[in-house]
């Protein structure tokens, strides 16, 4: 549109798409670090976005943090059939309010979809996990998660996700130790976008990620400059959906 021409917007999403090799970028005005504003003009725009392929699909996976619960917030009511909602992994160790799970049923009683839920304790042993994982009643939730056709997720900065989900600090020690940048469902990437540290949980594994046809990000903020280009190395998102603070900042453009 004009005003977004004027402000420039459309030039830096085409530079931003091009520097992270991501096809579609989309930036918001602003930066969600300091204005309230922005924060939630992300999350409307990421609702937008979602709404003009809703109608594509059966599946959407979602994962926790505040940019998706306030990305849940904005979806407008519907009444979509035939559409299935999942959280993308379980007991990553966040407060309720932000868990993939409760993100996952407010998105699907907004859109009057179905949800699943992976009801997984935090910090699980191994050996847990791995019953869990076999489950008869949980085998099948995380298939079906395995096989979404689109998965939505955060990206975080890595020592506040240590910190928020109170990660032991043996493995805060593994986190600083391999220079790690970026956070996504759990997993740690450094700035080459290799996975160095992954929280023990269950639901969606990096290597289903290839098989997804459409994979969203959503995260703004100057502040995640780093964790964004860290995470966007990796190779497997589709669409970033971010804000000028974080835009700038990648670029070096200000
Ligand atoms: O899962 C958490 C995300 O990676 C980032 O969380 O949206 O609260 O910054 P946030």
């Amino acid at each position: 549109s004009l005003v977004r021409g004027i402000k420039g917007l459309d030039n830096l999403e085409k530079a931003l798409s091009t520097y992270l090799n991501i096809k579609n970028v989309i930036i918001i005005t602003g930066d969600i670090d300091s204005d309230p504003f922005a924060k939630e003009e992300l999350g409307r725009v990421a609702a937008l976005n979602l709404d003009k392929i809703i109608e594509t699909v059966k599946t959407i996976a979602v994962t926790g943090g505040n940019t998706l619960a306030e990305f849940a917030n904005h979806i407008v009511s519907e009444n979509i059939q035939d559409l299935l909602i999942l959280p993308a992994r379980g007991g990553l160790g966040e407060k309720v309010e932000i868990q993939a799970n409760t993100i996952a049923a407010k998105i699907a009683d907004k859109l009057n979809a179905s949800y699943r839920l992976l009801h997984v304790p935090d910090h699980m042993s191994k050996s847990s996990i791995e019953q869990l994982v076999n489950d008869p009643y949980i085998a099948p939730i995380i298939n079906l998660i395995k096989q979404t056709e689109i998965l939505i997720h955060g990206i975080g900065n890595p020592l506040e996700m240590a910190e928020r989900r109170k990660l032991s600090l043996e493995e805060v020690d593994n986190i600083t130790q391999y220079d790690v940048q970026g956070e996504a469902f759990g997993y740690f990437f450094n700035k080459k976008g290799d996975i160095v540290y992954s929280s023990p949980s269950i639901g969606l594994n990096i290597n289903d990620l290839g098989k997804i046809k459409n994979v969203i990000a959503i995260a703004g903020g100057k502040s995640k400059a780093l964790a964004i280009k860290a995470v966007t190395k990796a190779g497997f998102i589709d669409c970033l959906i971010t804000d000028e603070g974080a835009a700038r900042s990648i670029l070096e453009i200000f």
